[in-house]
């Protein structure tokens, strides 16, 4: 079977967690410290702060910015439901924007649009882009609505370690940016997640919060606010750290294997049976995914590429497809662009270790069944 991916954890990882563990030294410590400082040098942002998900690191960036009650957040339609989540588990109120059929991040006209037709009754906040599948949302856009609206903006850059747009480093790009390291991520601790700010402030507050609101002083333990548990090991950090060294060239790897799929791919596009992603020269490419056509019943076909060995999936969700978040337009308005990438989103086998042989025995059964 071919896997949709496969995690890339090299032998000189565990071999280094192993190290770690056999020292007893398993919770927050040097390891994390190290990886943090790595981690801030590779995304060229002052401070990191490493967590035990990218869901605790949604859910701490909100809280440090004091989002909660009677404060509403706007959130892209096509993502994991941890981007609303957070918002919703902090009391405050997602608000669904839909996104961009090329690149399926959030599109800037449906945000200024939203934004500008906003009549509460909760105040807008904050904007919440996300970077999907590694394609970088449009960042300057962005920081520009929230700055002329005086809104913070806090990236889900989950799937985006490593994705840049120009100058600009995805999730390095505002205010605060989350990261995840599950297995499906390109760099993984199994569970695993990042915050990252520039602000010391907000730095601090993070770092309190993820330790039960507690910081160590000379004095002892001091304990500022309320906080959560929502550290990483050290075992985690350290797999984390020697992954770290080699994501430039997965990433590098990934992009000629995206180039692979687009360009063997393209004679079905032209034939109007799927669409294909688009090729941003600093996409990360966290997942390849394709858009079938409507002809075609994408959950039949993964069953069907199963059966020739080939594991396939949907590639997110769409949240206003979901149904459990409230939709503030009224019961008519329609998210277009994300229920469609939702229904027929298909996304195919990839990840660095596949070879171009193996993408081709992907392409030909695609060919074969549609
Ligand atoms: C866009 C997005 N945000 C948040 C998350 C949550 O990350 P985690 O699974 O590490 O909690 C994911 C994970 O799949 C994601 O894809």
């Amino acid at each position: 079977m071919i896997k949709l991916s496969k995690p890339n954890i090299p032998e000189i990882a565990i071999t280094a967690m192993n190290d770690i563990i056999r020292s007893g030294q398993l919770v927050h410590g040097a390891e994390c410290i190290q990886f943090e400082q790595e981690l801030a040098a590779y995304l060229d942002v002052k401070h990191a702060c490493v967590v035990s998900n990218g869901t605790a690191a949604l859910h701490l960036a909100l809280l440090a910015l004091d989002i909660g009650p009677g404060d509403a957040v706007l959130v892209p339609d096509f993502t994991y439901p941890a981007t609303a989540n957070a918002v919703a588990m902090v009391g405050a109120t997602p608000v669904i924007v839909d996104v961009c059929p090329q690149t399926y991040c959030l599109s800037v006209s449906e945000l200024e649009k939203t934004i500008a037709q906003w009549q509460g009754p909760e105040r807008l906040k904050a904007i919440m882009p996300v970077h999907e599948f590694g394609h970088p949302a449009d960042m300057n856009a962005i920081n520009e609505l929230a700055k002329k609206h005086a809104l913070y903006v806090v990236e889900d850059a989950a799937c985006a370690l490593g994705a840049v747009d120009g100058h600009l480093k995805m999730g390095a790009a505002s205010d605060i940016g989350c990261f995840s390291f599950h297995p499906r991520k390109t760099l993984t601790t199994g569970e695993g997640g990042l915050v990252v700010t520039n602000s010391d402030e907000i730095a601090d507050k993070l770092r309190r919060l993820r330790n039960h609101g507690m910081e160590r002083t000379d004095a002892g333990m001091k304990f500022f606010y309320p906080g959560l548990n929502y550290r990483l090991t050290n075992f985690q950090a350290s797999l984390g750290r020697i992954q770290l060294e080699q994501l430039n060239s997965w990433i590098h790897t990934r992009k000629s294997l995206a180039a692979f799929y687009l360009k063997k791919l393209s004679p079905l596009a032209e034939a109007g049976k799927l669409r294909l992603p688009s090729s941003h020269a600093g996409h990360s490419w966290q997942t390849f995914m394709v858009v079938l056509s409507d002809q075609y019943n994408r959950d039949e076909l993964v069953i069907k590429l199963r059966e020739k060995g080939i594991e396939t999936s949907l590639g997110a969700q769409s949240l206003s497809s979901l149904a459990i978040y409230p939709n503030h337009w009224n019961d008519t308005h329609q998210f277009d662009t994300g229920s469609t990438l939702y229904k027929q989103g298909l996304a195919l086998p990839f990840c660095e270790l596949y070879s171009t042989a193996e993408l081709q025995q992907v392409v030909d059964a695609l060919i074969d069944l549609l």
